[in-house]
């Protein structure tokens, strides 16, 4: 059967010398997929974007399509910048003072949702023979619906890649009833874990007033089943950067060049959920409480820039770059800066030598779904330690992290001290959990499963669940 997959973000972006993997948790999980199993991959295209509407991908070696959707710049911004990002976004992961209106957005949405639904099955008529169609995240809630609309035995999956609120959250967006009577089109409903896949069902059952079950949702005599898909990375990939002798070596000349210090690492799009400010005080925190690291413990943070243009996105990136000059004013000394912030983007290559050197991963969200980069670090880390958000769907699964509260900038750091100095053989033990956990979690086992239980085989059961 071929795949159709639906996905705003197309999974490969221009660099001046090719192409590099987009950034974000959605395409840099899917696209290792899709280079596997081969299929069409539908996204959009930015208004000033330069891409191909139609490519094939790798050029020398093609292994599936990507189809783009050129929007205008009105609809990009009341669609992807309004709807997705200053809606939906903050929403999902419980930020409720960034929510805002949508009653501008609302009509974009449906027509660009439109756009995509057209385009899907535009596709699956060229592909012929049978199609699954796999719908992806926030910005498609209304695609399940409008396929199945057009096209009433069509196998439709749906992955949501972002926390799934409790129902009285979600019911603040006024448009609340119709997004989920979109994302019902679908067969089978994704989540990250077992507890955004209850919030869900109960949303429907408070919203809509439809009848559930511990499997799924009944919705216009049909059985939606809704389920716990635990997502990864590709495993192998990872581990091979880590491995390579120039990672190492880079590693090393990094810690040099920083002045031999213990780094404490952070790697973020920046984006508010990400708890960037917070963790920089509880850096900060750290510092005061503990003289005696100054000039021994650097944080590196990088983060690359995201959704520019939407104000909350702008105005964080000057606050960083405030709190970063605070804190090195504060504190440098000689050739040690306490911080080092580099706002740009690095290949995975470049990550996986960030990650090889890091002491420490410090990944604070105040909400996330699966956080790949601490998965990241887990498969390419030889010694580190990871400090991971307890609000994380990833604290579900990665049970070798120390925990820490994102709104709890002192407990940061003093978790921070504790992970520095944990000893050793700990360490190690840490390190080798977390490193099982992620080979269980990996994508291509994550996509199988997900494609096996669309197609209404039976499924394995979810490996890396519960850690
Ligand atoms: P999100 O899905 O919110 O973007 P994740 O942590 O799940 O967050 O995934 C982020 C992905 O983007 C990871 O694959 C990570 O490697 C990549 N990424 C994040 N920050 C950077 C950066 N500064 N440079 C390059 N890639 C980055
Ligand atoms: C998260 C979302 C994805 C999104 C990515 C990058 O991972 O779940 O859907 O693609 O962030 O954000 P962007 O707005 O650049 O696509």
């Amino acid at each position: 059967m071929s795949l159709v997959l639906v996905a705003n973000r197309a999974p490969i972006r221009p660099t001046s010398t090719g192409w590099a993997p987009a950034l974000g948790g959605l395409a840099s999980a899917l696209l290792p997929v899709l280079e596997a199993q081969g299929g069409a991959w539908v996204a959009m295209q930015e208004p000033d974007e330069r891409t191909p509407l139609f490519q094939r991908y790798p050029d020398d070696d093609p292994r599936f399509t990507v189809r783009r959707v050129p929007l205008e710049e009105p609809e990009y911004a009341a669609f992807y910048q309004g709807m997705a990002n200053r809606v939906l976004w903050p929403l999902a992961h419980y930020l409720v003072e960034h929510v805002e209106p949508e009653r501008t957005f609302r009509d974009a949405y449906r027509a660009v949702n439109r756009r995509f639904a057209h385009a899907a099955l535009d596709v699956a008529r060229e592909q012929g023979g049978a199609v699954q169609f796999w719908i992806q995240d926030y910005h498609m809630m209304l695609v399940p619906e409008m396929i199945r609309g057009a096209l009433a035995g069509a196998q439709v999956g749906f992955f949501w890649h972002v926390p799934w609120p409790a129902s009285e959250v979600f019911r603040i967006v006024p448009s609340a009833t119709a997004l989920l009577k979109g994302l019902l089109g679908s067969d089978l409903i994704g989540f990250h874990t077992e507890g955004y896949a209850e919030n869900f069902r109960e949303s429907a059952r408070d919203l809509l007033g439809a009848e559930i079950d511990p499997e799924g949702v009944h919705w216009q005599g049909r059985h939606v089943r809704v389920e716990a898909h635990p997502i990864g990375i590709d495993v192998e990939r990872f581990v091979g950067f880590g491995e390579r002798p120039e990672t190492q070596a880079q590693a090393e000349a990094l810690v040099e060049e920083l002045g031999d210090v213990q780094i404490v690492l952070g790697v973020d799009r920046l984006d508010y959920t990400k708890g960037l400010l917070l963790r920089m005080e509880a850096f900060e925190r750290f510092l005061e409480l503990y003289p005696e690291m100054h000039g021994r413990v650097t944080l590196l943070q990088v983060a690359t820039p995201s959704r520019t243009g939407v104000p909350a996105y702008d105005r964080l990136r000057r606050d960083m770059d405030e709190i970063t000059g605070r804190i090195n004013g504060r504190f440098a000394q000689g050739a040690w800066a306490p911080v080092r912030y580099r706002y740009r983007s690095f290949t995975q290559e470049e990550l996986a030598v960030l990650y090889r050197a890091a002491d420490v991963a410090f990944v604070t969200p105040l909400r996330d779904g699966m956080n790949l980069v601490a998965h990241e670090f887990a498969a390419v880390s030889e010694r580190g330690a990871l400090v991971l958000s307890e609000l994380t769907g990833a604290a579900d699964y990665l049970d070798g992290a120390v925990f820490v509260n994102p709104y709890d900038a002192e407990g940061m750091a003093r978790s921070l001290r504790e992970a520095l100095d944990l000893p050793e053989d700990d360490r190690r033990r840490r390190l080798a959990s977390l490193r099982a956990a992620v080979e269980r979690l990996d994508v291509h086992v994550w996509a199988d499963r997900f494609l096996t239980s669309l197609d209404g085989r039976p499924a394995p059961p979810a490996d890396g669940e519960g850690g």
